[in-house]
């Protein structure tokens, strides 16, 4: 197989939903599909006593969940995925959110009862920022759901997303009988293992369905299918790839029900690697030059030596192990000799990779998220990723004052990996900003272990956070409202904290002239660190 096919046969994407949704068990029947698992409960077991057996740290033996995220890969319809494991539950956090920035596409799980939730409302922002395309998975269809068109108006309504019904349920919970795939033009059968009917030319209208499924589930599909067919947004593949249009699948993960339909039409329509974007350009998947990005530095492998792996996604090139790139940010020659290839549940050293591969490089210490590693000869750096910000503060401070420089430099050290934010104010106090809880836990945890420092941790009452424009820092000074503060990130770069959604909105009000961001995309490099 040539380079070109290797590459345009592999997918990278992420589930993104709200805890309990179901994207554990989705995975797990993907991963069952795709032969990278033998016995279901496999993804689940790593938060039980199986994943003791793994390296990972001591945090997450004892909380039972995987704190750091990573890359499941298999092989289906010749087809070479890679499932990149977005944390959720109380494990959301900043990883969360980067790795869906190295992703090609998503595919979102939503409980048909429920519909769209809070946390996957926030994931989505992130991926329609980048405008890959998203899958919709609507899950739990055993059971009673919404209306099946209340859910798609849901799409609209909470994300503003247009959507096209692919499959689509015939009755509902006690009186679910199938799916149909209208592109397909077939019925698979709920009860009856493996029935699938064929429609004939004029679809659900023909009587291919009659004394098949019940006349009253039947007249349902029909009126349905009038109106998605007259007032649904049309199936158009290009509108899809470039994430304006989210094919809707329906089914239940639990019963491996619809899972193969949505596999199948998501691995053909979903997007190969494509180019990514530098700071000057481009970077082709065909280019002859090796390169690839870090999203993501997982710590603490092995505590002793305070060893990472460093997650790259390949963009353009081939890897083989042993080759010398250079780190960009420094300029520094590294050879890649110890590389791993992530899989479900083992890592095998890796000797070749092509571009939509991930690979695993340990790490010393040399790393931080968003580097680029290339062997072309003129300077590259990819886009960096983008910052977003945290929505739970902390004021810390190390205990023992006499150990202050380790302390000084856990803090510093773990804000350069990406593990948290890392602010202080005038008074030189020092804040920690996270998405997710155990962000602070894991801090926690890592400066007491590894740095042997011992902190005292304290809630601050904030909850939104806005970069500031830097040339208007003075003015904010003057205006600065009660319940909220003005802080200044590891760049230096000005950030305002808030107690609330309405204090902020409550400020925007009041000083329009300053300007406030959401999230950052800005070049780091430009920053010296503070
Ligand atoms: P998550 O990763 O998105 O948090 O969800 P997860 O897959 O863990 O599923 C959450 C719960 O929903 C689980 O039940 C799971 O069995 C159930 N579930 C997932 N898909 C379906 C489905 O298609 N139909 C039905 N009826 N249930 C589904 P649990 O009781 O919390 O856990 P467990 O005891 O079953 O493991």
């Amino acid at each position: 197989m040539s380079i070109l096919e290797e590459i345009q046969r592999r997918r990278i994407f992420g589930i993104i939903s709200h805890p309990d949704a179901g994207k554990t068990t989705l995975t797990e029947k993907l991963l069952l599909h795709g032969g990278a698992i033998r016995e279901a409960g496999t993804v689940k077991a790593r938060r039980n006593a199986k994943f003791a057996k793994s390296d990972w740290m001591e945090i997450e033996k004892q909380r039972g969940i995987s704190v750091t995220s990573s890359v499941m890969q298999f092989e289906y319809n010749g087809k070479v995925v890679s499932i990149m494991d977005t944390p959720g539950h109380n494990d959301f956090g900043e990883d969360t959110y980067r790795i869906l920035t190295s992703v090609d596409s998503a595919v979102m799980v939503i409980d048909a009862a429920k519909g769209v939730e809070a946390q996957t409302v926030k994931l989505f922002k992130v991926c329609s920022m980048r405008q890959i395309p998203i899958f919709t998975f609507i899950n739990k269809l055993d059971r009673q759901s919404k209306d099946p068109l209340d859910c798609m108006a849901d799409l609209e309504d909470a994300l503003g997303l247009p959507s096209t019904v692919v499959t689509w349920p015939i009755g509902n919970g006690l009186t679910f009988e199938g799916i149909y795939d209208r592109l397909e033009n077939k019925v698979f059968l709920y009860r009856q293992k493996n029935g699938i009917i064929e429609l004939g030319a004029k679809g659900v209208f023909g009587d291919a369905l009659e004394g098949v499924i019940s006349q009253a589930n039947l007249d349902i599909l029909r009126g349905e299918m009038e109106l998605l067919d007259g007032a649904g947004n049309a199936f158009d593949l290009q509108e899809i790839k470039a994430g304006k249009l989210s094919p809707v699948f329906f089914g239940s993960a639990l019963a491996d029900f619809g899972v193969t339909a949505f596999l199948q039409h998501f691995l053909e329509w979903a997007p190969a690697p494509g180019t990514r974007k530098t700071i000057t350009g481009e970077v082709h998947p065909t280019d002859d030059f090796f390169s690839g990005f870090i999203f993501k530095i997982q710590a603490n492998m092995n505590p002793a030596h305070r060893d990472r792996l460093a997650f790259l996604r390949i963009c353009s090139g081939t890897f083989n192990r042993g080759m010398t790139v250079t780190l960009s940010r420094t300029g520094k020659s590294m050879k890649l000799s110890q590389s791993t290839q992530l899989m479900a549940n083992e890592r095998e050293t890796l000797e070749t990779a092509v571009v939509g591969d991930i690979i695993g490089i340990y790490d010393s210490g040399n790393y931080q998220i968003g580097d680029t590693l290339t062997d072309r000869k003129e300077k590259l750096f990819f886009e960096p990723l983008p910052t977003f910000p945290p929505e739970l503060f902390m004021r810390v401070h190390a205990v023992n004052s006499l150990k202050a420089k380790q302390f000084q430099k856990g803090v510093q050290q773990l804000a350069q990996e990406g593990a948290i934010q890392v602010y202080h104010n005038e008074f030189n106090d020092i804040i920690l900003g996270a998405v997710g809880q155990l962000q602070f836990e894991v801090f926690e945890y890592r400066l007491n272990n590894e740095y042997n420092s011992e902190v005292r941790m304290e809630t601050l009452d904030y909850c939104v956070a806005r970069w500031v424009n830097p040339a208007s820092v003075e003015d904010v000074k003057e205006v600065l409202p009660a319940r909220s503060t003005l802080v200044y990130d590891r760049f230096e770069r000005p950030i305002l904290l808030f107690a609330n959604q309405y204090t902020l909105n409550n400020f925007m009000q009041k000083n329009p002239k300053i300007e406030l961001w959401e999230a950052l995309n800005l070049d780091d490099s430009e920053y010296q660190e503070g």
